[in-house]
């Protein structure tokens, strides 16, 4: 049987269904899910906007990161970070640790379309705003160790595709090993 890795750990900007896609992984994979930042928001007793609001970018990326550490002890899990946590360095290095990292690729379309403008994600906003954040943040998705198309499909086809793309790598390195 070839190993699995301990963790998925899904990135991507917001609203390329990381939580959806993340919910279906785990039950296909027998694993647990996390979504991060509703543990932030458990942890914190507040939602994320108020956290922006009371205390600034600053004070959430620490819970962010003090989160993606907490995460990085289970195992077994399908975890959806939120969209800026791989884009800073120890916190991205924390989700790497013992996981494979997917990125779910999504165009800025489908991305406008899915995220509300209802002041829930405080760095949501206009479509000028989200096209930079988007670009700045790119570099650091591609660093994922694979990527998958998330602008088409259903979160079960997403959640698939990823499937064959863990076992297809998890098959090449048992290979490669012997
Ligand atoms: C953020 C994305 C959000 C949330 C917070 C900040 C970002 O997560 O962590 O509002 O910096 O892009 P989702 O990607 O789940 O929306």
């Amino acid at each position: 049987m070839p190993e699995r890795p301990s963790r998925v750990v899904l990135v991507g900007f917001m609203g390329s269904g990381k939580s959806a896609v993340g919910r279906v992984l785990a039950r296909r994979l027998g694993y647990r899910f996390e979504d991060m930042d509703r543990r932030i928001e458990e942890r914190a007793g507040r939602t994320i906007a108020e956290i922006f609001r009371e205390e600034g970018e600053e004070a959430f990326r620490t819970l962010e990161r003090e989160e993606a550490l907490a995460v990085s002890r289970l195992p077994g899990r399908v975890v959806a970070s939120g969209g800026g946590a791989f884009a800073v360095a120890e916190t991205r290095t924390i989700l790497q640790q013992g996981a494979i990292t997917v990125w779910l690729r999504c165009d800025l379309e489908r991305i406008l379309s899915r995220v509300p403008a209802d002041g829930s994600r405080p760095l949501a906003g206009n479509r000028d705003i989200m096209r930079a954040l988007l670009a700045q943040r790119e570099p650091w998705y591609r660093t994922a160790d694979v990527a998958v198309d998330a602008s088409a499909g259903s979160p079960r086809e997403v959640a698939e595709r990823i499937v064959g793309l863990i076992e297809g790598r998890t098959r090449k390195r048992t290979s490669a090993r012997r």
